[in-house]
């Protein structure tokens, strides 16, 4: 299976604070992977780092054979690596439906919109439903959803989310993941940040636990320690 993702060796802070110490971590293609660790260890700035939102002091970062260290953010969705954005302030006075058509803007998601489109109405019914609905008046939940959609429309040929079902009702955080399983069944390349490892194990084949900015472990869903010794693994370390 040939190599989507390599990140080697990335440094990463905000001014002179340094957050990641040197990170390394990879993805095949087809593949689903998840993050998880304590929260303030560096999880968000990784994915702001791939998404060229922060530039790596050191290391570097490839993206289907292309060396994307430093690249612009526009450049990087192009190019297909999309994550979708958090929480969700950025949606405004347009509608559901021409929020997501106007998602479409690269080359390659221009493509196919209407079968893009059709693709999240299918994901995620309520969009459909509320497609044309002014996108700020829409629920945290349903907003959440439009993200994911958005970053749909780009043709991601890796799909980045970072807790994506934080802070939802636990009927929409279900509705929610249930799209994302289905996302990872078409076969997108995902990398998942979730603090729930169990959702985690039973949607990527493997896990980084990210502590103080590096690595602290990597786990192959196939020999897995069970979700328990995952835990104390993991609430262990924190604990000391
Ligand atoms: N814009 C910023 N400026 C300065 N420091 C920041 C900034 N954003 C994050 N940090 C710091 O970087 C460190 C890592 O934060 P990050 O958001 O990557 O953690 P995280 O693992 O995603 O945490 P969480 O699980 O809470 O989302 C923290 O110490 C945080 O305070
Ligand atoms: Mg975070």
């Amino acid at each position: 299976m040939s190599r989507l993702l390599e990140v080697k060796g990335i440094r990463v802070g905000y001014g002179t604070v340094p957050v990641l110490h040197g990170i390394d971590i990879h993805l095949d293609e087809g593949e689903a992977i998840g993050l998880f660790g304590p929260n303030g260890h560096g999880k968000t700035t990784l994915l702001r780092a791939l998404s060229g939102l922060l530039r790596p002091e050191e290391g570097s970062i490839t993206f289907d054979g292309k060396d994307i260290t430093g690249a612009k953010p526009a450049t990087i969705v192009a190019a297909g690596l999309v994550q979708a954005q958090q929480g969700n302030t950025m949606f405004g006075d347009m509608g559901v439906e021409e929020t997501l058509e106007l998602s479409a803007f690269t080359p390659r998601a221009r493509k196919d919109r209407k079968g893009r489109l059709a693709e999240v109405h299918a994901l995620f019914p309520r969009l459909a439903e509320r497609r044309h609905q002014r996108a700020r008046t829409l629920s945290g939940g349903e907003r959440q959803m439009l993200s994911i959609g958005c970053a749909m429309m780009c043709a991601p040929r890796l799909l980045i989310l970072d807790e994506p079902t934080l802070g939802l009702s636990p009927r929409l955080k279900g509705e929610l993941r249930e799209a994302i399983s289905v996302i990872a069944e078409k076969g997108v390349p995902l990398i998942v940040v979730e603090q729930d490892v169990e959702f985690l194990l039973a949607l990527t084949n493997r896990l980084y636990l990210i502590e103080q900015g590096e690595v602290a472990s990597e786990i192959d869903r196939d020999n897995a320690p069970d979700h328990q010794e995952i835990m104390d693994m993991y609430f262990g370390e924190q604990a000391h």
